[in-house]
């Protein structure tokens, strides 16, 4: 029962309260019957009994010899019967010292329904004679006869008396009674339980709309950017009277929080972005200037000692490196902030010989590779987007490829299209990425071994910017790297299949 729904839990509880009121009543009200009944049944018996105790009839209030009466009489004289006796009446009259054997029918029957007298066999009598004589009906099953009521007693001279009617009347009521309650205690239950379900469904769909509130918000991109919660239980399911309205209220009022929290998180967050963006710009503008004099300095160098010559195009190396560093903090700042990208069509194939075209002029110790789809797919590489940042992503693979790697490694892009999806892939041959490194591999400033990368500009944003231009194309990007750096990145295709 713990599992059910409260729904059902509450059907089931008033259905069976109801059949447990009417078991109670119904069994009440038998009882009640029946003992009323019999009471009836037994003031007719006793009236019965006197009759045939009391002897004669009596004309007005003398007695009379039964012969003298004869026309009201419905039996013989010398009989037990007596007017006004009910058909079915058995009468059973022993003289004092006979035994059951001796008795005629008049002295031991009844008169059934047609008038004709019936007399009782021995057991029947045996049976009515073990009656106890003290006046209290009793009840008695008579074989092939049936239930009866059974009254006896013995008169002064002797003479045993027992009258007996049937109570099958009584029985059969009562059993059509029992019959009439349990079809309306069927159907009082049948009422019960559709009228329960209906009014608990209607009582409980107000949480059916919290619930679905509930659900509508938790599905929501709660994590990053701006959120907007804007979806509350309607006014009419927060009436603080019901129980329901208080968990919709509640929840209105947790999601109000919920919301107002977010915004603050969101306002602080877009400033510190804003911060950095800001800080990159400014610094972009003196870092030229070093950069310019550096250079001047270098282009004279008969007016500066060696050293000095020396530490300037270390100043210039670094500016540079400086330079690279600020332009990828400026563009994580820029993606971060949710910027809008250009979305125009953009054929990897090109991009892809492009990219691997610099890559050997940059790189010409390695070994590049290309493998694209054939001539007449090459629409299956198009996808939508921002063909400078695209450019990014393969340029960023390919000189990690290059720069990660050792002379000599083979280095491979690779196009191809696999659903809805255009898969770009950029794989090479060589060391793989150290294990400490790959559960942080798409973080910022995320590198390897810092004195070789300083040689080589190596920034740790270089990953992290391509994760976040894929992602911002609605994309993905994996890396498998045992022995060898296998980089996939997935896009949705521009044209279907
Ligand atoms: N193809 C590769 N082979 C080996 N190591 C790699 C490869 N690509 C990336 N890495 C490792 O991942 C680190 C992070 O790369 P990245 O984010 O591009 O930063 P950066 O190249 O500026 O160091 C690199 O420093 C390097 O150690
Ligand atoms: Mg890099």
């Amino acid at each position: 029962m713990g599992r059910w729904t409260l729904r059902r839990r509450l059907v089931v509880v008033v259905v069976a309260l109801v059949a447990v009121v009417a078991a109670a009543m119904g069994t009440l009200s038998t009882l009640a019957l029946q003992s009323s009944l019999t009471t009836q049944l037994d003031e007719k018996l006793t009236a019965a009994h006197r009759r045939t105790v009391d002897g004669p009839v009596r004309v007005g209030g003398i007695a009379v010899a039964p012969d003298q009466a004869a026309d009201e009489l419905p039996a013989p004289p010398g009989s037990t019967f007596r007017p006004g006796q009910d058909a079915g009446t058995v009468n059973v009259q022993v003289p004092d010292g006979a035994g059951p054997a001796d008795l005629t029918a008049l002295q031991a029957g009844y008169v059934d329904d047609d008038g004709n007298l019936v007399a009782l066999d021995q057991t029947q009598t045996e049976q009515l004679l073990a009656v106890p004589t003290d006046g209290e009906p009793v009840s008695i099953v008579l074989s092939d006869l049936g239930g009866y009521r059974a009254i006896a007693s013995v008169a002064t001279d002797g003479t045993t008396n027992v009258t007996a009617l049937p109570s099958t009347s009584v029985t059969s009521t009562v059993t059509t009674f029992v019959a009439v309650e349990v079809v309306v205690a069927a159907l009082a239950l049948l009422v019960a339980a559709a009228a329960g379900m209906v009014l608990v469904r209607r009582e409980l769909r107000p949480l059916d709309r919290v619930v679905g509130t509930a659900n509508r918000v938790a599905r929501l991109p709660l994590d990053r950017g701006e959120v907007v919660l804007a979806d509350r239980v309607p006014a009419r399911d927060t009436d603080p009277a019901t129980e329901v309205g208080q968990v919709g209220a509640a929840l209105n009022k947790l999601l109000g929080h919920v919301e107002q929290a977010l915004g603050a998180r969101h306002e602080s967050e877009s400033q510190v972005r804003q911060f950095v963006a800001d800080a990159s710009h400014e610094l972009r503008t003196p870092l030229a200037s070093i950069r310019g004099y550096a250079e001047l300095v270098r282009r004279s160098p008969d007016d500066v000692p060696v050293s000095a010559l020396q530490a300037m195009s270390r100043v210039e190396s670094e500016s540079e490196r400086m330079t690279a560093l600020l332009e990828d903090m400026l563009l994580l700042a820029r993606l971060d902030a949710g910027r809008p990208l250009a979305s125009e069509p953009v054929d990897l194939t090109v991009l892809a010989i492009d990219a691997v075209t610099d890559a050997h002029a940059a790189g010409p110790d390695h070994d590049w590779r290309l493998d694209l789809p054939s001539e007449e797919h090459l629409e299956d590489a198009l996808v939508v987007g921002d063909d400078h940042r695209l450019r990014q992503v393969l340029a960023n693979l390919l000189s990690n490829a290059r720069l990660h790697t050792p002379a000599g490694t083979a280095v491979t892009a690779r196009v191809r299209r696999a659903g809805d999806k255009v898969v770009l892939q950029v794989a090479d041959d060589g060391p793989g990425i150290p294990p400490a490194l790959r559960e942080s591999l798409f973080q910022r400033f995320t590198r390897g071994d810092a004195s070789r990368n300083s040689a080589t500009g190596s920034t740790g944003l270089g990953l992290a910017i391509v994760h976040a231009v894929v992602t911002a194309h609605g994309g993905t990007i994996t890396v498998s790297s045992g022995p060898g750096t296998t980089f996939t990145v997935t896009l949705p295709a521009a044209l279907a299949a």
